[in-house]
């Protein structure tokens, strides 16, 4: 069996699939495996180390995507690259299944056993494969680092000779794996953190981090069976609004990070209520390329609304390829053992296994 991944378009993806610590386990599970030439330059992996661990490595793209058993990656291949992968052939990465339909459908239907690992289901027993935990746990941390960055003011109180400094207050809207993260940093640094979500599950985890939990009066909780939000109410948006809007007032740094699975990300921060905050403060939008959580949004740029910055990335793990690419590897490497049929040394598409069944695209 032949596991392979080629370099990913580095303009847009710096993560690797598979990292030299992975490369043991793959070869104990009787894989040979075969990667790019300068797969993982980029990130101080130089092609010796992966041949001294048994790699082969080649410049030919075609031979790896051709010969594969088993090809993984991050986002969706180009049209050119998917039109060498063959029936029988799996193919496993984050593939955002619901931009790419008609892609993804169409290499389904050539037999491509194709995965995308966004549609795991949240149970514990796919907690070890859980990219988008894994990920969202990075990115939020990585929010606060580039939001604090751009801030001009220090975060935590100090009490100095020469005066005294107030801490920075943070809101942080949406208290999922990404928000929780965010609170948790900046508390980490001393700021006074908010935080509000639409699942209420969500309040004492919150409080549980220190940070204080902004209720929408009124609110039903908005959580599916899945763990995930559901899209709000008019009501619970104006709520939202209103309260949001008196906090807004206050804040120094928000960093935004609802979403709703399948959707464009809901827009919560609105034009007026950012006109209203101070000058100087910062919105860190992750949910940027959903859409936004904010009206100003725009995708790699910061842009600025009086005097407040308003700033989200296509893809902030590029800003931490090397941490990103350890957590994504393990987490795909346990997709794929799940994924083998041991005794007899190949893949079995076991449709009765639940992690299988949905993110199998079909
Ligand atoms: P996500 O990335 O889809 O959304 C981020 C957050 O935004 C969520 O907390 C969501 O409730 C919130 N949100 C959506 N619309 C909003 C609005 N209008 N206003 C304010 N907040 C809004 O969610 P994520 O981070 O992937 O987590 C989803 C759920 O999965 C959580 O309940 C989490 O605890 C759970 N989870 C379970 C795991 C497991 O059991 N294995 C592993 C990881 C997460």
């Amino acid at each position: 069996m032949r596991i392979g991944s080629v370099l990913e378009n580095q303009n847009i993806e710096k993560r690797i699939a598979i990292t030299p610590e992975i490369i043991k386990k793959y070869i104990s599970l009787g894989f040979e495996v075969i990667l790019s030439k300068n797969y993982g330059s980029h990130l101080g992996i130089n092609d010796e180390e992966f041949l001294a661990l048994g790699v082969k490595i080649t410049d030919n793209d075609t031979e790896i995507l051709s010969s594969s058993e088993v090809i993984v990656q991050l986002g969706i291949l180009s049209d050119d690259k998917c039109n060498l992968i063959k029936e029988n052939q799996t193919l496993i990465g984050v593939l955002d299944p619901y931009n790419n339909k008609d892609k993804l459908e169409a290499l389904s239907k050539k037999k491509i056993n194709i995965f995308s690992l966004e549609l795991l289901p949240r149970i514990t027993r796919a907690q070890s494969m859980d990219i988008l935990s894994s990920q969202a746990n990075l990115a939020g941390y990585k929010a606060v680092v580039e939001s604090f960055s751009n801030f001009k003011k220090a975060i935590p109180m100090m009490m100095t000779a020469a005066g005294t400094i107030p801490a920075a207050k943070v809101l942080v809207v949406g208290a999922g794996v990404a928000g929780l993260q965010a609170i948790a940093t900046a508390k980490r640094m001393g700021a006074i953190v908010f935080a509000t979500d639409v699942r209420m599950a969500s309040k004492e985890q919150v409080e549980s981090l220190g940070g204080k939990f902004l209720t929408v009066e009124g609110s039903e909780n908005l959580e599916t069976e899945g763990g995930y939000a559901k899209e709000a109410s008019d009501d619970f948006k104006k709520k939202q609004e209103e309260l949001l809007s008196e906090t807004l007032k206050k804040i120094d740094i928000v960093i935004c990070t609802a979403l709703i699975p399948g959707k464009k990300a809901p827009l919560i921060i609105k034009d007026n209520m950012v006109n209203n905050m101070q000058a100087g403060s910062i919105i860190y939008d992750l949910a940027a390329i959903q859409g936004g959580n904010t009206a100003f949004t725009e995708v790699d740029t910061i842009v600025e609304k009086n005097g407040v910055r308003i700033m989200g990335e296509s893809n902030i793990l590029n800003k931490l390829p090397v941490s990103a690419s350890n957590l994504y590897a393990k987490n795909v490497f346990n997709f794929v053992d799940n994924l083998l049929d041991k005794e007899n040394k190949k893949i079995n598409i076991n449709l009765e296994d639940e992690i299988i069944e949905k993110t199998l695209i079909k």
